[in-house]
């Protein structure tokens, strides 16, 4: 039986984040690709559920998120979005499904008309500032994503943390502040040094959801088949296996919720330095 208490079902907005924001209250994200996982994650409390390109990896079996359309994304923002009720609706822009202002006007559109999303991530720094200001004047929400950004694996070439170096944190910490400026709503940060993130959070008005991005950020998210303890090959520093402290799929989206929310989670051993 949950410890949790059931939320009512009015919907997640931007506004409500802002307001956790200020109230210093963290709040939660985690992926789902399909309507029965995300009514779970959605009558458990979870504030946003982010349809990540990341189902390349953990549904199609790509060994990136770069081969995923905008088909894609579309048809499994549909299989959420009619389950869910209270939590926002995120779709992923894929990779190159926002390389110019038209085209990213165009993809949101369809993410939120045909797919009944109520905001779009997108990753990418200073040069998706003109995308990501299109969005915003359009009424579209938007969140930003700094850090790792995996749709850049091909020139990265791996997966690393970013931003250690004096230089790439001073330029991080700038993005993040012109993203604001631009109009984005939420910054998502991944894989980046906890004390870069807490100053980065505390130089901005928006909200911070962190993955490996220690524990100051004002949000959390995790791709769920890392909570579910569901990882082939090296699992992720960040990750927590919620599942098997818990026993049952409901149980461990609630643990991570409480987890996050007491800042149990992450812990230092979730985190790069
Ligand atoms: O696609 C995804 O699941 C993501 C997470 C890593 C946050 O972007």
């Amino acid at each position: 039986m949950s410890t949790l208490p059931k939320t009512d079902k009015t919907r997640v907005t931007v506004t409500s984040l802002m307001k956790l924001k200020q109230a210093g209250e963290k709040f939660t994200m985690l992926t789902a690709y399909d309507a029965s996982f995300a009514a779970v994650l959605d009558q458990a409390g979870v504030d946003i559920i982010l349809v990540g390109d990341s189902l390349g990896m953990v549904i199609q079996g790509h060994d990136s998120t770069v081969p995923v359309k905008v088909e894609d994304i579309l048809y499994h923002t549909r299989c959420v979005s009619r389950s869910c009720q209270r939590a926002m609706v995120m779709a992923d822009m894929p990779f190159m499904s926002f390389r110019d202002v038209p085209l990213a006007l165009e993809n949101a559109t369809r993410f939120m008309q045909e797919g009944g999303a109520q905001a779009v991530k997108l990753e990418g720094g200073g040069h998706v500032l003109p995308v990501v200001e299109a969005l915003a004047k359009y009424g579209i929400p938007v969140c930003a994503h700094l850090g790792l950004q995996p749709q850049y694996v091909n020139k990265l070439g791996g997966y690393r943390v970013q931003g250690r170096d004096a230089s790439g944190a001073k330029r991080m910490l700038q993005e993040a502040k012109t993203m604001q400026d631009s109009g984005a709503d939420m910054l998502l940060l991944e894989c980046v040094p906890a004390e870069l993130a807490r100053e980065i959070g505390q130089s901005l008005q928006i909200p911070t959801i962190g993955i490996g991005a220690g524990g100051d950020c004002d949000a959390q998210v995790l791709v769920l088949y890392d909570l579910l303890g569901i990882s082939f090959g090296k699992v992720p520093k960040f990750a927590r296996d919620f599942m098997s402290e818990t026993g049952s799929v409901q149980a461990a989206v609630e643990a991570y919720i409480k987890a996050v929310r007491n800042g149990d989670f992450p812990a230092i051993e979730h985190s790069f330095s």
